[in-house]
């Protein structure tokens, strides 16, 4: 068995090269060029041959990694093959939407084959193992990350890790066309305060154990072979070196058995964190508290032999990492054959082929949600209309790629302007509006114009005149959200706003497609544009998919799976919230209730929100009681518009007294319902222990009789609502 061969080869290491094992660099040299001689290069070099490197990341491309893994397979003394680690976060080289797009599908089928394109693409270039997917839960559109996750709700969220899991490692890990995958940051990284990145978290019980973890626990369940550690403190204690998660809750309780590696350079970190005084301590609490893997913090290799030798750490503790990681190194098949990942002729083949672009494609167009469409604006007529496409973006070739698509070249994007002239019957004409500079640093775009010539400005407005429909493409440049991108002002970024209403001064029937990778405030467009389509950064083929959903070829079916504010000053805001002591009242006498003086409580859009071009209605709403820990609720789903759609049906629950207070709503299922024109099915949902129980403030799993109400409709705002007693 796996086992056997793992200790037998583990018998066999010296202390060194166990450690080594536990050691993770970065790419360090360029492997087509000469071997490095000197500096920090050439030591890393020196450990690569000795055996004293477990894993690389970024490297990446046949050629490469096939050079690194020669080293480690043909010069090392036992010759342990290298796990070849990579961010594909959304797509290798052909990109998928941003993962919070992909999350608005609600489509698991097609969010896990997303994850599988991207593994077989990404697998064809030598990668096994991929750093994803991000499953932290967060309610913060300040927080550039929110990009890279499922949104803010949990249910959804656990729902969506399942499938990336799934679809990155499927059912074989020895596949060649499956990798690793990996459940992170573990954890509370979403709840970084102020939504500034690397912040202080501190969170309690209750959030950790019923919003926090359970994507982490569920992918566990899934078989996640890996977890990544988180550059956050937790309540005081930083992630890394945090004994309770790693090993309480996620080896022992959870009975995890693959490996954790740590973020970059976050065992350094807790020096600065205030948690160790220097890297040997830093060591000492990591290993200590169960991280397995040292990315790039270099405190492993330096430190862990001398550290066991002065009985600081345990042997028990080296042996049970190493055991971990090589354990997944044989699932993966590389001790039968380290080169696997390496044919040529296979990258060749099937990277950016036709297959990989239609599932991105298809993913693309179920991520994009309709956030309002007065008088039916949309879809576009196909024939003898003046189109104007306005905007900067809407020429862009890199920013729909998005952040996080390392792998993936610029300008190979599908623009909305390429996408727009595949329907020839109509006329359209293109004008930037404002020019996309760079800021301050590489990652600070903005929307400018260039102040001594407006003539750019003027040129959309001439070209909006003339036209029947006006499409504005605007928002995040796709490096404006990710890692290190938190924003405290969430609107329009630079000119955009006012470009947006110098053209609706000209012309009011403007469809806007946003493009972001977060919720943005845009009340003044909420309150003006009659249409406005939420096309995130939806990657290689987004042009295409905003194309075919703006002409109506696909009937829009995403939901919001993050809540959109009317203010910056709202956030963190979300539709699960407690109802407080003093709760929203109708009253406007009433002062002293939990609210603001400026603004009102409620979202612009609230989770769950996304229309179609046809209209659903929702009657005979049914609950039966199946037993004490079981509930049956039934619906009837009627299209009662003129296209065909998909609806995502949303039930959500109220535990209405509970020994720690339950949210205003939770979402406990949904399913998507396809329906043609006048017909109707009827929708059953069950709701078992599992989502009518929760956890308590000692981490234990109750389900307490008592009465609930249960909502169920097209949104979290929109719904018919029963109720029930357990
Ligand atoms: O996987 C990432 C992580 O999410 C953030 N820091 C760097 C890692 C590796 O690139």
């Amino acid at each position: 068995s796996i086992d056997q061969k793992v200790n037998a080869l583990l018998s066999k290491m010296t202390l060194e090269e166990k450690v080594g094992q536990m050691n993770q660099y970065n790419g360090f040299w360029d492997v087509t060029g000469p071997t490095p001689a000197e500096g920090d290069a050439a030591k890393k070099y020196e450990h690569l041959r000795k055996g004293f490197v477990g894993s690389m990341l970024n490297v990446r491309g046949v050629k490469e990694v096939r050079a690194v893994q020669k080293i480690a397979v043909e010069e090392t003394r036992l010759g342990i093959p290298l796990i070849i680690g990579f961010d594909v976060i959304h797509g290798y080289k052909t990109i998928s939407p941003i993962p919070l797009a992909e999350a608005a599908s609600w489509d698991l089928d097609a969010i896990k084959k997303s994850s599988e394109v991207a593994a077989l693409e990404s697998s064809v270039a030598g990668i096994n193992w991929t750093f994803a997917p991000m499953v932290d839960i967060s309610r913060d559109a300040r927080w550039g990350r929110v990009m890279e996750g499922a949104g803010e709700d949990t249910y959804l969220g656990t729902k969506i890790a399942v499938a990336r899991v799934q679809g990155f490692q499927g059912e074989d890990l020895s596949d060649k066309a499956t990798i690793v995958a990996c459940a992170k940051h573990f954890a509370g990284y979403g709840f970084s305060e102020s939504g500034r990145d690397y912040n202080t978290v501190d969170v309690g019980t209750s959030t950790l154990n019923n919003i926090i973890f359970p994507p982490f626990k569920a992918s566990v369940d899934a078989g996640v072979r890996t977890f990544m550690n988180s550059f956050n403190e937790l309540n005081g204690i930083p992630a890394t070196g945090n004994t309770y998660l790693q090993r309480d809750v996620l080896k022992d309780q959870w009975n995890f058995n693959g490996f954790v590696v740590s973020d970059w350079g976050s065992i350094k970190e807790m020096i600065a964190h205030g948690h160790a005084k220097d890297l040997k301590q830093a060591a000492e609490i990591s290993v200590n508290a169960g991280s397995d893997m040292d990315m790039e913090s270099y405190a492993y290799v330096a430190e862990l032999s001398k550290l066991v030798k002065e009985n600081k750490v345990s042997e028990e503790f080296i042996d049970d990492a190493v055991k971990r990681i090589l354990k997944v190194k044989y699932e993966l098949g590389l001790f039968d054959d380290p080169y696997k990942y390496c044919d040529e002729k296979r990258e060749k083949e099937i990277t950016g082929n036709k297959a990989i672009n239609e599932a991105v494609l298809d993913v693309a167009k179920k991520s994009i949600v309709l956030l309002k469409n007065e008088d039916n604006v949309l879809p576009l007529k196909k024939n003898g209309q003046k189109i104007a496409l306005i905007g900067a973006l809407a020429a862009d070739k890199t920013s729909p790629l998005g952040s996080w698509r390392i792998a993936a070249d610029d300008n190979t994007a599908v623009s909305v302007l390429e996408g727009m002239q595949n329907y020839p019957n109509n006329t359209l004409t293109y004008a930037k509006g404002a020019d996309v500079v760079t800021g301050k640093t590489e990652f600070a775009f903005e929307l400018k114009i260039n102040t001594t010539d407006k003539s750019e400005f003027e040129e959309a407005i001439t070209i909006a005149k003339q036209a029947d429909v006006v499409v504005m493409v605007l928002g995040e440049h796709g490096f404006q959200s990710g890692e290190a991108r938190s924003r405290t002002n969430i609107d329009l970024p630079g000119v955009q706003q006012e470009l947006l209403e110098a053209v609706y001064a000209v012309n009011k029937n403007i469809v806007l497609v946003l493009n972001n990778g977060r919720p943005l405030t845009i009340p003044w467009a909420d309150k003006h544009i009659p249409a406005i389509v939420e096309a995130w950064h939806l990657g290689t083929q987004s042009g295409n998919a905003v194309a075919q959903v703006l002409y109506g070829d696909y009937n829009p079916s995403g939901k919001l799976p993050m809540t959109f504010p009317r203010s910056v000053g709202q956030v963190p805001i979300y539709y699960n919230h407690k109802n407080t002591g003093r709760p929203t009242t109708d009253n406007p006498d009433i002062v002293f209730w939990s609210h603001y003086i400026d603004e009102s409580n409620t979202p612009l859009y609230p989770f769950g929100h996304g229309l179609s071009y046809t209209s659903f209605e929702y009657t005979n709403l049914n609950v039966s009681k199946l037993s004490d820990t079981e509930v049956e609720v039934s619906v009837k789903l009627k299209n009662t518009g003129k296209y065909k759609g998909k609806e995502v049906v949303q039930l959500y629950i109220r535990d209405l007294f509970a020994s720690v207070t339950r949210p205003v709503k939770e979402l406990k299922g949904f399913k998507m319902v396809e329906l043609e024109p006048n017909t109707a099915k009827t929708i059953t949902l069950k709701l078992t222990s599992k989502e009518l129980g929760f956890f308590n403030n000692k981490g234990e799993f109750l389900l307490e009789p008592g009465d609930f109400k249960v909502f169920i409709g097209g949104s979290s705002y929109t719904a018919l609502e029963a109720d029930f007693t357990l």
